[in-house]
């Protein structure tokens, strides 16, 4: 059943990266719930998340199954057994463990993604270090950023980042409250070449509270991709984007120029947007728009566009 199902998966996904020059995309997603397995595809590695749930199976048996299915992942997928990284994710994370490390390993390598390249990590952190679901808005921003002032909120690697630099934004702003992560995304814009001191800034802050210290009129082009919720010991209070994200958009929007654009994200998949209490003069539900073709029919977020 998995063999089937993932031969004919691939075959299709393959030939749509193909003919869009994309090399790492997600090839399998839960499709079968017997295999609750999201897998995905960075360049000549296989990074395979396993969903863990109540099988009846024993250790053993649970050992010799995955093996058999990394080898049918093998038989299909160009890699061999040795670049698959297998991670095994609690099917409902801890809303407090979702950034925490969960190995040591420390390997770092770029993947080429619309011709430029990010570092990725596929065994020490739940995430790999590059969202794949937001490939078409990274290009959105890139295209639309020339000599604008770009802020990246909740940038984790600073993909958005490299992306607005590359599109030669007037300034780049990176704000996140993870040290690693900026210092990840500082990596990011170096292996691109973009790193100048002089206009991309990394601020190490709780974005809630940064906000709040901010001047009208200091963005141009804002992303604001949050988690749905966080919690941590630098932060006053706890960010809960449905409760908040009236507050956070609309201190950006004070901050943000006239004719200014917010690319908003969130996957909180039940989240509803408070559109009478936002301060902008448009906000448009671009969520098909920006899902790439490896996550159609699947994809459990949100984006819209707003402007001022
Ligand atoms: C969903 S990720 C953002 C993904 C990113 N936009 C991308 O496309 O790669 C959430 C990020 O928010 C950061 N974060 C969580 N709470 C924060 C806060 N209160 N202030 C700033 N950053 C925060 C985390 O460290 C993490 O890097």
């Amino acid at each position: 059943m998995f063999y089937n199902r993932l031969l004919k998966v691939y075959k299709h996904k393959s030939k749509q990266a193909i003919r869009q020059n994309i090399s790492c995309y997600r090839v399998y997603d839960h499709d079968l719930p017997e295999f609750p397995f999201c897998i995905e595809l960075y360049d000549d590695k296989v990074y395979l998340a396993e969903y863990l749930r109540r099988h009846g199976m024993t250790d053993e048996e649970h050992e010799q199954w995955l093996e058999e299915c990394v080898a049918i992942i093998c038989g299909i997928l160009p890699v061999d057994d040795a670049k698959v990284y297998i991670k095994q994710r609690k099917r409902k994370a801890n809303r407090l463990d979702q950034y925490e490390k969960t190995d040591e390993k420390a390997e770092y390598f770029p993947v080429m993604e619309q011709g430029l390249q990010f570092l990725v990590n596929l065994t020490d952190y739940l995430d790999t270090g590059l969202f794949l679901d937001h490939r078409i808005t990274r290009n959105m921003v890139r295209n639309e950023c020339e000599g604008k002032r770009v802020l990246n909120l909740f940038a984790y690697t600073g993909s958005f980042s490299v992306y607005a630099a590359a599109g030669k934004a007037a300034s780049v702003t990176t704000v996140d409250l993870s040290k690693t992560y900026l210092t990840w995304a500082e990596q990011n814009m170096e292996l691109n070449n973009l790193k100048d001191e002089t206009i991309h800034h990394f601020i190490h802050a709780d974005v809630k509270q940064w906000l709040k210290t901010l001047q009208p009129n200091s963005f141009d082009l804002v992303i604001m991709d949050p988690p749905t919720f966080s919690n941590s010991k630098r932060m006053k209070d706890f960010l809960d984007i449905q409760r908040d994200h009236v507050e956070l958009l609309n201190d950006m929007l004070a901050a943000t120029t006239k004719g200014g654009v917010i690319y908003f994200s969130t996957n909180f998949t039940k989240f509803v947007m408070d559109n009478a209490a936002i301060n902008a003069s448009s906000i448009k539900d671009i969520t098909k728009a920006t899902t790439p073709f490896d996550f159609e029919g699947k994809l459990k977020r949100w984006c819209y566009k707003m402007e001022r």
